[in-house]
């Protein structure tokens, strides 16, 4: 889940790839490093630290030259220190490689590769892949047959990008993990992602696995497993460089959580006949799965109890890491419906991968289009939230919501009916989003913002989005949340409560919700009810209104918990947009 980015043109290269990788630090930010070419030499700068501060430190964008790449690491062998750091290289600094993703069988190649020699320097996975080229090239291959055997050595999933000093370009190569290539005027750009090029070229070739490019004049592409040529088409895509930007906000979180003003009319604006047809796929299949991970997991576990009640419908919630357990459950009849904001997120491929061995279909709603995700899948509904850059996720999940409930009430053969109610959600919402409700809220945020746990409870659709609630206080604030399902509370929980614990309170006019019982149980200890919902009740301490939207309250209330984790992240002068240890794209298992 770490960022890479490459360019090969006639610009100066560093100050390019510098801003390239701030775009692409929300992938990982523990340290990073670029390397170019010039003058027969490969220069690298790396560190520790986010790219302003090494670039503040280490002058990167000093570096020479007009071809070159950088990487931002998430780590996941070797500790985070400046050794650790990418680019990696082989034994004479010749071969300069960045890597995103694992290498499975990294031990036995390192040990294979020091018997014959080679001296390492880090304890990544990746230095494997310089001196593993470096060893191909002894053996007299060139650099770009060097690289395919290399990568056809590497067990994982990997994305690549390989500089030598004397080669005039670079070579990319992918095997699970994301990599773009964008085609700008006499210049090309390669990255984990379209954000990092957006603002110089909306025009992508997207390599799939088992796919190398050589960029080196004209790209060409080979496939990695016989080397044969591979025709592409380049596609424009509609995101503009504009909505990947903060604007006036502080932060892209709070302009991300302001967006869902307009995201889900966006989001219901869809082919109706896909709506309908997938509708009738989940009507006729015998057993349907629905799978995610973290808040997006959250979104299909709120989609479980959507489908109960709208359409009388029993679908199975997974965690995508979870998934490939259920195998044996798993027939030609069986739909998988997976959720995923990034569509590279490697459970969910997994999961995907695990489906499809057993002949299942798969129905994915993702944000991003052309990804990995959005490829493989038999459908795909792009939810149309826009780039969301912020760690945190938000504008999506409100977004995938959307479109889960239009699917379940198309199946239950009510589609104008759910229409109607969310767009009526949709412009509640725009009414609700106004700088009053989030200085009431902030005015909340300050009176908590000292506590060291927060609990949170919401019953049937509710439930998960407490859940989700907990999420996003814990990652943007880092104060200890917790989610319960109400009923669960007196089972346990409730021993945590002391005079003072905020406790919110998810709650909702839909006929099954009779959570207030469970929040006097909590009062009656001494515990502090933030209530969320569209009616005030007498055991709130504090209300947060959220409009009466029946069955689609899931949508509505979680909005303010995303306000109020932002909040108390602001006070408690957190890292908000890439909070300690997370990344917003996990292509690692
Ligand atoms: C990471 C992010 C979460 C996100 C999850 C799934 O953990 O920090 O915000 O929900 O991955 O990501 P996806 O792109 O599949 O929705």
């Amino acid at each position: 889940m770490c960022g890479i980015a490459g360019y090969v043109g006639k610009r100066r290269v560093a100050p390019l790839l510098v801003d390239s990788l701030k775009r692409l630090e929300y992938r990982g930010y523990d340290s990073c490093g670029i390397a170019t070419l010039d003058g027969g030499k490969v220069w690298i700068k790396k560190d520790m630290g986010k790219i302003d501060d090494v670039d503040g430190k280490m002058d990167l964008k000093n570096l020479p030259g007009n071809i070159g790449f950088g990487h931002t690491r998430w780590a996941t062998h070797g500790k985070v220190s400046k050794r650790n750091s990418h680019p990696q290289t082989d034994c004479k600094d010749r071969i300069a490689v960045i890597h995103n993703g694992i290498i499975e069988n990294f031990s036995e190649l390192k040990k294979r590769l020091k018997r014959k020699g080679h001296r390492f320097r880090s304890e990544t996975d990746t230095e494997v892949i310089a001196h593993l080229i470096e060893d191909n090239l002894r053996s007299g291959l060139d650099l770009e047959e060097a690289v395919r055997k290399s990568m056809n050595s590497l067990k994982g999933r990997s994305a690549i990008i390989v500089a030598e000093r004397g080669f005039p370009g670079l070579i990319a190569a992918r095997t699970g993990s994301p990599l773009i290539l964008g085609v700008g005027r006499d210049e090309y750009f390669i990255a984990s992602d379209v954000p990092a090029f957006l603002n110089h070229t909306r025009k992508v070739m997207y390599l799939d696995d088992g796919e190398m490019v050589v960029v080196e004049g004209e790209p060409r592409f080979r496939n990695l497993t016989d080397g044969k040529g591979i025709e592409k088409r380049v596609i424009t895509i509609d995101w503009d460089a504009k909505q990947a930007e903060k604007g006036e906000h502080e932060h892209y979180m709070i302009k991300e959580i302001l967006e869902q003003k307009e995201t889900i009319m966006k989001a219901i604006n869809q082919d109706e006949r896909e709506i309908r047809r997938v509708a009738n796929e989940i009507n006729k299949a015998f057993g349907v799965f629905l799978t995610g991970c973290g808040t997006a997991g959250k979104v299909c576990q709120t989609g479980e109890y959507v489908f109960s009640n709208v359409a009388n419908k029993h679908v199975n919630y997974v965690v995508s890491s979870e998934f490939p357990n259920y195998r044996n459950f798993l027939t030609k009849k069986t739909l998988l419906i997976t959720v995923s904001q990034s569509g590279e997120t490697a459970d969910v491929l997994e999961a995907v991968k695990a489906a499809k061995e057993k002949g299942v279909k798969v129905i994915s709603l993702v944000n991003v289009k052309g990804s990995t995700l959005d490829r493989v899948s038999d459908i795909t509904f792009l939810i149309k939230a826009g780039p969301e850059k912020a760690v945190a996720s938000t504008k999506a999940t409100t977004a995938q919501l959307a479109i889960l409930y239009l699917l379940a009430y198309a199946c239950a053969g009510k589609l104008n009916e759910g229409k109607k109610l969310l767009l009526e959600t949709a412009s509640k919402i725009n009414d609700m989003l106004n700088p009053r409700y989030e200085e009431y809220i902030k005015k909340l945020a300050k009176k908590i913002c000292r506590e060291k746990n927060v609990y949170i409870i919401g019953k049937a659709l509710n439930y998960p989005m407490a859940l989700e609630g907990a999420i996003k206080i814990m990652e943007v604030s880092y104060i200890h949340a917790q989610g319960f399902a109400g009923g669960e509370l007196k089972h346990g929980p409730i021993a945590l409560i002391e005079k003072g614990s905020p406790c919110i309170v998810l709650t909702a006019n839909d006929g099954m919700n009779n959570i207030i019982g469970n929040a006097m149980e909590v009062r009656a200890r001494g515990g502090f009810i933030i209530g969320v919902g569209p009616k005030r009740n007498e055991v709130f301490d504090y209300w947060l209104k959220t409009p009466d939207v029946g069955l689609a309250s899931p949508i509505v209330n979680i909005i303010p918990v995303q306000l109020l984790a932002y909040h108390l992240g602001v006070l408690r002068g957190c890292d908000i947009d890439q909070p300690r240890n997370l990344a917003k794209s996990v292509t690692v298992e």
